[in-house]
C-alpha cells in the first residue's frame, strides 16, 4: 500500500527500499531519535521527502487531495493534544473539525467503554491522568473510522496492564474493519505478539524487517 523508493527526509531518514501492506498490522520499533515518528508524519503527508519517492496505493501520495489523505490515513500523535474543557467537547470537535456529522451520546459512552474511560461526557479533560488523556485521544480517533492508523507510541503513557488492553481493542477494532495499522512501539513484545510484520528503522535507515505472517 505504500511503497517508499530512496527516500531522504533531511539527515533524518535515508530509505532505500520499503513496501508496507494494506490490511496488516506492521509494528516499527527502533532507539529514540532514529526517525520512527518521522516516518509516520510522512506516511501521512504531514511532511514531504526531499527526494525519492512514496507511493500510496501506486500514487504518488503527494498527488492526493491533502483532505481526503487525512480522512483516510489517520495519525495519532504521541502526545495528543486536548481540546478544553469536557470529554463530550473533544468528542464533537473532532468530528466538526473534520467534517463529519455528530454522533448519539449513546454512541460516545460506548467508544468510552471500550476503552475503559469511566467517565462522565461531562468530565473536564483537566481532571484526567496522562494515561486516560491517551485513551480518549485514541477513542476520538476510532470515532473517523480510520482504514489506515498509524500510532505513535500510544501507550507509552500507560501502565503495562492498561497498555495490553488498549493495544488488544484497537487491533481487534482494525481487524474488525479491515483496516490497516501502523505502530510504532517501544515494546518488543506487543511487536511480537500483533506485527505481522515487524520494521527495526535505526538512525532513519532501515536494519530489518521481519515478516511473521
Ligand atoms: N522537524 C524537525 N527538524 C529537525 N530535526 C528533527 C525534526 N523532527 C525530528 N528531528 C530529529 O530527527 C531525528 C529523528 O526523530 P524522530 O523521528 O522523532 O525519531 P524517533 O521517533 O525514532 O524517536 C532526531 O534526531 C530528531 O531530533
Ligand atoms: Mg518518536
Amino acid at each position: 500500500m505504500f511503497k517508499l523508493t530512496a527516500v531522504k527526509y533531511k539527515d533524518i531518514l535515508d530509505i532505500k527500499d520499503l513496501k508496507i501492506e494494506e490490511k496488516k498490522i506492521t509494528c516499527i520499533v527502533g532507539k529514540s531519535g532514529g526517525g520512527k515518528t518521522t516516518l509516520l508524519k510522512l506516511l501521512n503527508n504531514m511532511v514531504s521527502c526531499d527526494s525519492g519517492l512514496l507511493k500510496f496505493k501506486g500514487q504518488k501520495i503527494s498527488d492526493y487531495n491533502p483532505i481526503q489523505l487525512r480522512r483516510e490515513i489517520i495519525m495519532l500523535p504521541q502526545n495528543p493534544i486536548m481540546f478544553s474543557t469536557t470529554i463530550k467537547d473533544n468528542f464533537t470537535k473532532t468530528l466538526k473539525y473534520t467534517g463529519n456529522e455528530l454522533r448519539s451520546e449513546n454512541n460516545y459512552v460506548n467508544l468510552l467503554k471500550k476503552l475503559d474511560l469511566e467517565h462522565n461526557l461531562a468530565t473536564d479533560t483537566i481532571k484526567l491522568s496522562g494515561g486516560e488523556k491517551q485513551r480518549l485521544a485514541l477513542a476520538r480517533v476510532l470515532l473517523l473510522k480510520p482504514k489506515i492508523l498509524l500510532l505513535d507510541e500510544p501507550s507509552s503513557a500507560l501502565d503495562e496492564d492498561t497498555e495490553k488492553f488498549i493495544i488488544k481493542m484497537v487491533v481487534n477494532y482494525i481487524k474488525e474493519n479491515n483496516g490497516t495499522l501502523i505502530m510504532v512501539t517501544h515494546s518488543r513484545s506487543i511487536a511480537d505478539e500483533y506485527g505481522d510484520t515487524i520494521i527495526t528503522l535505526n538512525n532513519g535507515q532501515i536494519e530489518n524487517v521481519e515478516k511473521r505472517r
